[in-house]
């Protein structure tokens, strides 16, 4: 197993620590972590058996997961003065480029930016990745497919795969609270129409997967001639449904970049 040291031991760090310790695709004992919060590290050694340390000897990984707005050239100079030049350097910190991480750390060393997705405890979920030339994808993947999936990216999607993506399982807690208070305001109790809603949404994917039909040709084959689905569907498409979903993800997307640049 791969030895990873956490610059950085906030909500993000932990949700990967927790998912990877968890699975058991690491070790504790192999995870290093150091924050300028001391009730951090304390929280997080004791949680997960990791250790508090402040060498990075031996660590294979070295994760960047402060802030943007954090001092990120005194982490990158602590890098620097503490880790060997083949010491990957694996950013979590959003908007901060591969070219100004080179600045701050000196060309030469091998540096991927991941954009962590949040449900990290599933499995489910996938990462954005964009790795300098000087990373094989061999070489982190073990480590990026202990807290869910891995997507390899150009770095000028990772805006768009933030907003769509990282943001996404907003979307779909929104879908499903809406869709819950639908059948509680047709009459069915809050537990009822919570259970159905769920059990739909994994339904309504399995069925896609096992298919492999366009989810409009299920739409096609669920909805006979003047039925109760195309009655309902007719309403939907009356509304901004569509449009307003696809509003939402443009108007995060763009708010990505604008975080960047500030
Ligand atoms: N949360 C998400 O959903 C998410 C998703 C994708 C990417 N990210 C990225 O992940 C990074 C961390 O986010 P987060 O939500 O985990 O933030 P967070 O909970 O605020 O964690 C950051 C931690 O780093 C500590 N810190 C600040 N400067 C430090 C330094 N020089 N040396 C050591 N530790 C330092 C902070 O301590 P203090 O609080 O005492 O300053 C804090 O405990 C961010 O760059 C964010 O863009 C987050």
């Amino acid at each position: 197993m791969m030895k990873v040291h956490f610059i950085g031991a906030g909500q993000m760090v932990e949700a990967i620590v927790r998912a990877a310790v968890n699975n058991g695709k690491l070790r504790g004992g192999d995870i290093s972590i150091e924050d300028i919060d001391p009730a951090r590290v304390s929280l997080l050694t004791g949680k997960y058996g990791v250790a508090a340390s402040k060498s990075l000897a031996g660590a294979d990984l070295v994760v960047i997961a402060v802030r943007p707005q954090d001092n990120l050239g005194a982490v990158a100079k602590s890098i620097v003065d503490r880790a060997s030049d083949d010491v990957i350097v694996v950013s979590i910190v959003a908007g901060v480029t591969l070219a100004h991480l080179d600045t701050l750390l000196g060309a030469g060393r091998p540096v991927a930016r991941v954009i962590p997705n949040t449900l990290t405890d599933t499995g489910y979920g996938f990462s954005g990745v964009v790795l300098n030339e000087r990373v094989r994808p061999d070489d982190i993947q073990d480590f990026l497919e202990s807290f869910g999936k891995v997507l390899y990216l150009e770095e000028r999607m990772l805006d768009i795969f933030t907003g769509f993506a990282i943001a996404g399982p907003n979307y779909i807690y929104y879908f499903i609270e809406s869709l819950t208070d639908a059948g509680v305001l047709a009459g069915l109790p809050r537990a009822q129409a919570t259970a159905v809603v769920m059990e739909n949404l994994v339904g309504a994917v399995e069925m896609l997967k096992r298919s492999q039909l366009h989810p409009r040709q299920l739409l096609d084959i669920n909805n006979s001639p003047a039925g109760v689905g195309m009655h309902g569907l007719y309403e939907l498409n009356n509304s901004d449904f569509a449009a307003g979903l696809q509003r939402s993800v443009l108007a995060a997307v763009k708010r990505t970049t604008q975080l960047a640049n500030e």
